[in-house]
C-alpha cells in the first residue's frame, strides 16, 4: 500500500481522536454535584494519558438547562454553574499546553426561551423585528386556535407553542423542533446569520480549534412550512423527507463559515451533527468549501453483524471520498444508549431504545456487551478517518437503567407523555474512584454521596471507575490507552487507504499501511494468518485462534 503524508503534514482533523466531554457529568470541582470547567481542567492529565488528540465540550453557555445547555441563553458567556469566561479561557490555554485541541458546541438551530431575543419577541407585536428572529406564525382555524401546521417536536408532541400577546389575548404560535423552551431561530433573517458569525469569531478569538455544530441539518425550513406526509416505513428506516431537515440553505451558511475558519491561523474546523442519510447526503456537508467533518452515525444504528458493518463502512468511505473528506466514526454520544448495551441487545436507536430505557433488562449479557463494545472500539480506531469517543466508553460503562423516575431530567421524558425515559441513562456522572465518597470521585467534595450527584449514580457504578481500571492489564481503560498509543505510533493509521481482507462471512478484516491488520470476529472461532504478530486484543487470544466477538490488531510479518 502506498505511503502517506505524515501526521505533521496533514490537517489534524482528518484523523483526530476527539473525546466528548458532557460537562455536567465529567468532573465537579466545588461539591455542588454538577461538573464544571475547573473539573475538566483538573482532569487534563488523565486525558493526556488516555492519548486523545482533542476534546469537544458540550454547551457550556448560560442556560436554564431545560435540555442541559442545548438551550442557550447567551452564546458569548459561560454558565455560572460551570465557571466563568476567564476559567474557559484558561482551560483552552492549558489544554493547548498539553497538546490537546479543544472544540466547543455551537447550537444554531434554536436558542433558549430565556435568550434576550426571545424575551423581546414575546413582548413585541406580531410581524415585528423582534419576532422575525424566530419562527412566529398565526394559527389556523377559527381565531387561530390550531397550530400553523402538523409538525411534531423531536422530543414528542406538537412543534408549535401558542403565546399570550402583550394585551393578554391568545396570539401567535412559535416553532420549536425540540423542547418548548427551545424556539427555532429564523435563518432567513440576516441578523440571525450575522449574530452567529459573531459568535464563531468570539470563540475563535479565544483560541478554540473548532466547533461541533448542533442539529447542523436543521436551521432552514422549506418555504411555506408545508405539512409533513407520514410514511411509517420511511420513518422507521430514517429515509423519510422532512421539510425542516437538510434544506439547501444550510450549505450557503457553511460556505461562509468555512471562510471564517480559514481566516484564522491553524487548522480551525467544524464537525456537523447532521442526522441525514444516505451517506451521499452527508457528503454534501463536507465538500471542500464547507465543513471539515460530519459525524458518521451509521454505527449508532448498526446491528452486531459483519455483513451490515462491512456495507456501512464501504458506503461511508466511498461517499466521502468523492468529496475528499475523511469519515468521522462514532459509537457513542450523549444522545444514544451506550454501546455496551446496544451491541449486546441489537438495538438500532430507532425507537427500539424506548423499551430498553423503560428498564426492561431483556436478555442483557454485560460480559458479551462489553466485549462487543471493546471490539467495536478497536475496529473504529483502526479504520481510516477520525473517531469521536464519548466520556465513559473508555471505561465500558453500561447504560444506567435504574434512575428513579422522579430523578429523570431529559425533556423527552415529559414530552413523550412519560413513555420514553430519555437519554439520562448515558449521562450519569463519571465514576473516577470505586469508593462512593465524593460520588465515586466525580466530586472534589468527599461528602457528596452518589445520589447527590445531579443525576444519581447507582450503587454498582463504582465497579467501572477509573481507579479500578488504571494500570490493570486487560481493563478497558488500559485497552483504550494502548490502542491510542499504537494508533499514534503507526503513521499509517488514521488517514489513508484500507484494503479488505476476505476472512469469511462473519468476519470484518482489513489491512492498513505498515502491514497492519484488524480482525473482528462476529461468528464462531477462526484462525488468524500464521504470520500474524498480535499487537492488541479485546479478549484472550490462544495461539492464533480468535474467539467470537473478539477483535485484534496484528502485524503481518513477511
Ligand atoms: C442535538 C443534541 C441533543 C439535543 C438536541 C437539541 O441532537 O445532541 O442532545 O437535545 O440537539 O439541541
Ligand atoms: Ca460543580
Amino acid at each position: 500500500m502506498s505511503q502517506l503524508a505524515s501526521r505533521d503534514e496533514r490537517p489534524w482533523w482528518r484523523d483526530a481522536v476527539t473525546y466528548q466531554i458532557y460537562i455536567r457529568s465529567f468532573a465537579d470541582s466545588n461539591g455542588d454535584g454538577i461538573g464544571d470547567v475547573e473539573g475538566i481542567r483538573s482532569r487534563l492529565p488523565y486525558l493526556k494519558k488516555l492519548g486523545i488528540d482533542a476534546i469537544w465540550i458540550t454547551p457550556w453557555y448560560p442556560s436554564p438547562q431545560h435540555d442541559h445547555g442545548y438551550d442557550v441563553a447567551d452564546y458569548m458567556d459561560i454558565e455560572p454553574e460551570y465557571g466563568t469566561l476567564a476559567d474557559a479561557e484558561e482551560l483552552i490555554k492549558e489544554a493547548h499546553g498539553f497538546g490537546i485541541k479543544l472544540i466547543v458546541d455551537i447550537v444554531p438551530n434554536h436558542t433558549s426561551s430565556d435568550h434576550a431575543w426571545f424575551q423581546a419577541a414575546l413582548k413585541a407585536a406580531p410581524n415585528s423585528v423582534e419576532r422575525y428572529r424566530y419562527m412566529f406564525r398565526d394559527g389556523k382555524g377559527v381565531n387561530g386556535d390550531l397550530p400553523p401546521n402538523n409538525w411534531e417536536a423531536v422530543f414528542g408532541g406538537p412543534a408549535w407553542e401558542r403565546v399570550t400577546e402583550a394585551n393578554g389575548t391568545l396570539g401567535q404560535w412559535y416553532l420549536h423542533l425540540f423542547a418548548v423552551e427551545q424556539p427555532d431561530l429564523n435563518w432567513e433573517n440576516p441578523e440571525v446569520v450575522s449574530h452567529l458569525e459573531d459568535v464563531l469569531k468570539f470563540w475563535l478569538d479565544r483560541g478554540v480549534d473548532g466547533f461541533r455544530i448542533d442539529v447542523a441539518h436543521g436551521m432552514f425550513k422549506e418555504a411555506g412550512l408545508p405539512d409533513i406526509t407520514k410514511d411509517p416505513v420511511a420513518e422507521m428506516l430514517g429515509t423519510d423527507h422532512k421539510p425542516f431537515w437538510d434544506q439547501e440553505g444550510v450549505h450557503d451558511i457553511y460556505r461562509s463559515w468555512r471562510k471564517i475558519f480559514d481566516s484564522y491561523p491553524g487548522d480551525r474546523m467544524a464537525v456537523a451533527e447532521a442526522w441525514v442519510s444516505p451517506a451521499s447526503r452527508i457528503a454534501r456537508y463536507v465538500r471542500p468549501d464547507e465543513l471539515q467533518n460530519s459525524f458518521n452515525f451509521e454505527m449508532l444504528t448498526t446491528l452486531w453483524k459483519a455483513s451490515e458493518i462491512k456495507k456501512k463502512i464501504n458506503h461511508s468511505i466511498d461517499a466521502l471520498a468523492e468529496v475528499g473528506a475523511p469519515t468521522s466514526w462514532v459509537f457513542n454520544n450523549h444522545d444514544v444508549v451506550r454501546s455496551v448495551d446496544r451491541l449486546d441487545l441489537g438495538l438500532t436507536n430507532h425507537g427500539d431504545t424506548t423499551r430498553l430505557r423503560q428498564g426492561d433488562p431483556a436478555q442483557f449479557n454485560i460480559a458479551r456487551g462489553t466485549l462487543r463494545a471493546r471490539s467495536a472500539a478497536l475496529m473504529m480506531l483502526a479504520l481510516p478517518g477520525g473517531a469521536y469517543l464519548y466520556q465513559g466508553e473508555e471505561l465500558a460503562v453500561p447504560e444506567v437503567r435504574d434512575i428513579p423516575e422522579d430523578r429523570l431530567t431529559d425533556p423527552r421524558w415529559k414530552m413523550s407523555g412519560y413513555l420514553d425515559r430519555g437519554r439520562d441513562g448515558c449521562r450519569v456522572p463519571l465514576p473516577w474512584s470505586s469508593n462512593p465518597e465524593g460520588a465515586f470521585g466525580f466530586s472534589k467534595d468527599d461528602t457528596l454521596t452518589p445520589t447527590q450527584a445531579w443525576l444519581p449514580q447507582s450503587a454498582w457504578w463504582g465497579k467501572f471507575s477509573v481507579d479500578s481500571q488504571d494500570g490493570v492489564e486487560g481493563s478497558t481503560l488500559s485497552m483504550y490507552r494502548e490502542a491510542l498509543a499504537i494508533r499514534k505510533a503507526e503513521q499509517g493509521l488514521g488517514d489513508g487507504p484500507m484494503e479488505w481482507i476476505q476472512a469469511g462471512e462473519d468476519v470484518v478484516a482489513f489491512e492498513r499501511p505498515g502491514d497492519f491488520a484488524c480482525y473482528i470476529n462476529f461468528g464462531a472461532a477462526i484462525e488468524l494468518p500464521s504470520n500474524s504478530q498480535i499487537l492488541l486484543a479485546t479478549g484472550p487470544v490462544h495461539g492464533h485462534t480468535l474467539a467470537t466477538d473478539t477483535a485484534v490488531w496484528i502485524r503481518l510479518i513477511s
